[in-house]
């Protein structure tokens, strides 16, 4: 257990946090398409390629999660994605769950699918070079109806199997229990679900037998709802989250990293940096950093529009957001 939780731990390097370059084949293309941007399999590496071959990244990024499909594909320089990010420095992981489909009994809610043969594909992987994981779970608010108190719980029991597997496997489990933005729900409602849910899905970790010492929790931070018509100061959103997270969260888990959740990269960089501050003067317990797909994609890809001579300026942009997200954490 030991090398797992140093594994963990190296992913709070100072300074440098994760990027999130798991986008399923499903959600790059809707990604991409809405840039303009047609895609199949060769698009989508060139599209890895734009975020993980850019040189200078090991200055910002201690980890990056891959969807499966990359960990297999070669970079522009010839050298495998997983074996090319190693030799900077920075961590590959993988992204293990199966995506989420609608729960039969509250359709409006989602369940996260891949635990039946989960045990089999970390075999696989864990030959293919990456070191940690992560499983995405999803809680929708709305109004008081939602989330209902079983979706949080099912959705907890799978991330603790999910862990425990993982564990078992020799590898890092990030747990990702994703409270969405979408909404006109009050700043105080996503600390509260944040709260109720942190707390459930530790609760059943512990019943589950998981390590915590190896555990990356990766949350949502407290903001109000994207159709609330509110929106809130980064001290605002650093209160409520540090409350949610003092609240639920152990203090023996390896550290937090936060998605940025379809907020824009400028407030995505705000509030990070309110939150490091605000975790300072509360003395908070675990180290904090970034682990952000659209917050450090979206100004590159704007650019990029999947056009090779895009490349040098995109990535520019990229870079330079990287060092903004960066300064956040100090
Ligand atoms: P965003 O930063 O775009 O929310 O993505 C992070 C992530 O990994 C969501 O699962």
């Amino acid at each position: 257990m030991t090398d797992l939780v140093a594994t963990a731990r190296s992913l709070f390097a100072e300074g440098k946090g994760l990027l999130a370059a798991d986008e399923s084949v499903h959600t790059a293309t809707a990604r991409l398409a809405s840039y303009g941007i047609a895609t199949g399999p060769e698009m989508r590496r060139q599209f890895r390629d734009l975020f993980l071959g850019a040189a200078g990244i090991e200055q910002y990024l201690s980890g990056v999660i891959l969807f499966s499909e990359t960990l297999l594909e070669k970079g522009n320089d010839g050298k495998p994605f997983p074996a090319s990010l190693a030799a900077r420095g920075i961590l590959p992981g993988v992204k293990v769950d199966g995506g989420t489909e609608p729960i039969v009994a509250s359709p409006h809610e989602l369940i996260t699918q891949g635990l039946l043969d989960l045990p089999e594909r970390l075999a696989e992987y864990k030959k293919q070079g990456p070191l940690f994981t992560k499983w995405r779970a999803v809680i929708r608010i709305d109004g008081d109806n939602l989330p209902t108190a079983e979706a949080i719980h099912e959705n907890a029991k799978r991330l603790a199997s999910y862990a425990k597997d993982v564990q078992t496997a020799g590898l890092v489990p990030i747990v990702e229990p994703e409270v969405l933005l979408e909404g006109k729900h009050s700043r105080e409602r996503a600390r509260a679900v944040i709260e109720e849910t942190l707390g459930t899905v530790f609760s059943v970790l512990g019943e589950h037998s998981v390590d915590r010492a190896s555990v990356v929790l990766k949350t949502a931070m407290a903001l109000s709802g994207s159709e609330s018509g509110k929106s809130d100061t980064p001290e605002e959103v650093a209160e409520s989250t540090l409350a949610a997270l003092l609240a639920s969260v152990p203090r023996q888990v390896a550290g937090i990293v936060f998605l940025s959740g379809g907020q824009t990269p400028e407030q995505a960089t705000e509030n990070l940096a309110a939150i490091t501050k605000r975790a300072k003067e509360v003395n908070a317990p675990w180290p904090l950093t970034f682990s952000y797909a659209r917050a450090l994609q979206e100004e590159a890809l704007a650019l990029w529009k999947g056009k090779e001579e895009n490349v040098p300026a995109a990535r520019a942009a990229y870079l330079a957001r990287l060092a903004k997200v960066s300064a956040a954490l100090s």
